[in-house]
């Protein structure tokens, strides 16, 4: 599949970048600078190794129109502006959204937007034509990164549309996790406030990736 990663760049998207074309996929990473997408898309291909050549960079909206997959990851604060930036990108695609709306101030308290939730919000500013999915929001990117070690997390996914949480399940398998479906994008509101739980027990603990485990099924 061909995954565009908005915001790839980052710690988050990188992560997930590497994961996925390790698996085969082939990835655009999207930036506002085209040449920063280049490099890190380079340093992405050299850690696959094997000369790989999986994963490419390009600007954000390049990256979305070539995208059959669109995937997310930028700060909150910068969540509206860069959706509106891709939009036109968007028609008729799936959208996994693993925005957290953190308050910089205090990453360890849950903080919630004024429209619910970060996938709530985009999927109001998107319209129906776009299938917003939220996942990916409670594993850290520090264990993405180590392509060698197994991922000892689940993947909650929430969303109203089957069919794109059936995609984005796949991804999270893809990714080397165990994905549930949580639920409607409503229910997203309690998976990115989750975040902050993690980072609150990463901080008391001295730690930097604490994740969840869903038990019983
Ligand atoms: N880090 C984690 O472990 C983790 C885990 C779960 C969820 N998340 C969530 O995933 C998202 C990304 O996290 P991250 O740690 O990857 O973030 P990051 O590294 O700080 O930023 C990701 C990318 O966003 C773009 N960006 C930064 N500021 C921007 C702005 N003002 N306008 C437009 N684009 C901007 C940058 O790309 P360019 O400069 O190339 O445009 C940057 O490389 C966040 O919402 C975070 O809460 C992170």
């Amino acid at each position: 599949m061909q995954i565009a990663i908005v915001g790839g760049t980052g710690k988050e998207g990188s992560g997930l970048a590497l994961r996925w074309a390790n698996a085969g996929h082939e990835i655009i990473i999207g930036s506002r600078d085209a040449e920063k997408a280049a490099r890190v898309a380079e340093e992405l291909n050299l850690a696959l190794g094997n000369g790989a050549a999986r994963v490419r960079g390009a600007t954000n909206l390049d990256a979305a129109q070539a995208g059959e997959v669109v995937v997310l990851t930028v700060p909150y604060s910068a969540h509206a502006d860069t959706l509106r930036s891709v939009q036109p990108a968007l028609s008729g695609k799936v959208l996994i959204d693993v925005t957290v709306p953190v308050n910089p101030a205090d990453i360890t308290r849950v903080s919630v937007p004024a429209g619910g939730s970060a996938t709530v919000e985009a999927q109001r500013l998107l319209g129906p034509d776009v299938k917003v999915v939220a996942a990916f929001q409670n594993i850290s990117f520090t264990h993405l990164k180590k392509l060698d070690t197994a991922i000892d997390c689940d993947v909650l996914v929430c969303g109203d549309d089957a069919q794109a949480k059936q995609i984005a399940l796949q991804l999270v398998q893809d990714a080397g996790m165990r994905g549930f479906d949580a639920g409607p994008a409503d229910n997203a509101i309690v998976v990115e406030g989750l975040t902050s739980v993690l980072l609150a027990i990463n901080k008391r603990h001295k730690i930097k990736g604490a994740g969840i485990r869903i038990t019983g099924v």
